[in-house]
């Protein structure tokens, strides 16, 4: 699990270090560095993907060198799969302070500190390395244990990372083998859920928080039918492929009061029942350390909706995986509160921060939760705004 994220000249920050925990919420107003924090993971993930992060090759090196290396042909791949962030222009955060401007990106996983320092080059999208420090214990400057100390975990486990703009309804959906059964990987916009399901709906969802009380069976169709039945009740997913065509096709039934619907196709349900698939499936999906990054996990969805997204992905955390999500929604705080009241997470496990950003920085208050879900401040502008608005209702 990624315990600290660092983060130096990076676009809207300088020099930022965040607490991550199991499960994490980045708040804030608009353009305030949410999503920036997400990019920089995922450029990670991207960068190694692509092979120009490949760090076990650092080790003997790094161990003749005192765990710092200079290395040749590697860096941040800032366009592909995962983000498409530009050119080094665009990466760099514009307020740099340094004559040679670098831009860098630490993490702290369990005792290891792992940090990669990129050179700025301003026309460039793959930004070549310079520094490598790993892997030191974040207290001093043991020698790593072990192979899992050469490779940071959050580098190659499980992963999903779904932007907020997803899928919507559609007659197909694309059928890709290789993310699907390869890689196990829902794409950026989901793209993919609808033939992972495909392939994958009868894999059990494991015992747990994860498993809905009301769903049909403990496997991932049934499931995930069960946690949309939050959002709709009565409904039903099915993924088929379309014979003679590289793509596969949804459908939603409904349960009547006269018995079972005919199938019916996405766009002839609600919008929100398509649109927050990918992110059921990927909580369904995740297990004890994988990785989930989350873009407003309540977009499209009714109020319950919403705090159903939250005790859904407060499950995957609570089951080991790590969530990391972007949210506006005051349910999905609420949500996360009551998981920790009710018990089903730790106060510890849930960390909360907000972002205020004014342009030129970023400023982060982190609020603490405690064993009854309350938070030990609320920082002006922080989910203030129902208060805020019945004040003036009733004043
Ligand atoms: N290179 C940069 N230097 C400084 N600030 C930047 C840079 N790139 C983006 N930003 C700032 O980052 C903010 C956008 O961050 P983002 O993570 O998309 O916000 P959020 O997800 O909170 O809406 C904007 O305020 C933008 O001005
Ligand atoms: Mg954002």
């Amino acid at each position: 699990m990624i315990d600290r994220l660092a983060l130096h000249n990076f676009k809207a920050f300088g020099d930022m270090s965040l607490p991550l925990g199991p499960l994490t919420l980045l708040t804030g107003l608009n353009s305030s560095g949410k999503s920036s924090v997400l990019q920089s993971i995922a450029l990670l993930r991207q960068s190694h993907e692509a092979g120009e992060l490949a760090v076990s090759q650092y080790l003997p090196e790094a161990r003749r060198a005192g765990f710092h290396v200079g290395v040749a042909n590697q860096g941040f791949l800032l366009n592909g799969e995962l983000v498409g962030l530009g050119t080094g222009e665009d990466v760099l955060h514009e307020d740099f302070a340094e004559d040679e401007p670098r831009i860098g990106i630490g993490v702290d996983e369990g005792p290891y500190h792992y940090g990669w320092t990129v050179e700025y080059e301003a026309e460039q999208n793959l930004l070549p390395l310079l520094d490598v420090d790993l892997p030191l214990t974040s207290e001093g400057a043991a020698a790593p244990t072990g192979p899992e100390a050469v490779t940071p975990s959050f580098l190659t486990a499980p992963f999903q990372y779904l932007h907020a703009d997803r899928i919507s309804p559609a007659e197909f959906y694309p059928r890709d083998h290789h993310a699907v059964i390869g890689r196990g990987f829902l794409g950026v916009r989901g793209e993919h859920t609808v033939n992972f399901l495909r392939h994958h709906g009868e894999d059990p969802v494991p015992e747990g928080l994860l498993q809905h009380p009301r769903a049909a069976s403990d496997l991932l169709r049934d499931q995930a039918a069960a946690w949309m039945g939050d959002l709709c009740p009565g409904v039903d997913i099915r993924a088929d492929a379309i014979e003679g065509v590289d793509a596969v096709r949804l459908s939603y039934g409904f349960q009547g009061t006269l018995g079972p619907t005919r199938r019916r196709r996405p766009s002839h349900v609600g919008f929100g029942l398509t649109y927050v698939l990918p992110i059921v499936v990927a909580c369904l999906t995740a297990r004890p350390g994988s990785l989930v990054l989350l873009e407003n996990p309540e977009a499209h969805l009714h109020p319950h909706g919403q705090t159903q997204m939250a005790t859904l992905c407060a499950a995957a955390a609570a089951q080991g995986a790590q969530v990391i999500m972007e949210t506006h929604s005051d349910h999905v705080i609420n949500g996360v509160r009551l998981a920790v009241k009710q018990e089903r997470l730790t106060p510890g496990q849930a960390v909360f921060h907000y972002f205020r950003g004014d342009g030129t920085g970023v400023e982060v208050v982190s609020p603490r939760i405690d064993a009854d879900g309350m938070l030990d401040q609320w920082p002006e502008g922080f989910f203030d705004e129902l208060e805020n608005t019945l004040d003036q209702l009733i004043g």
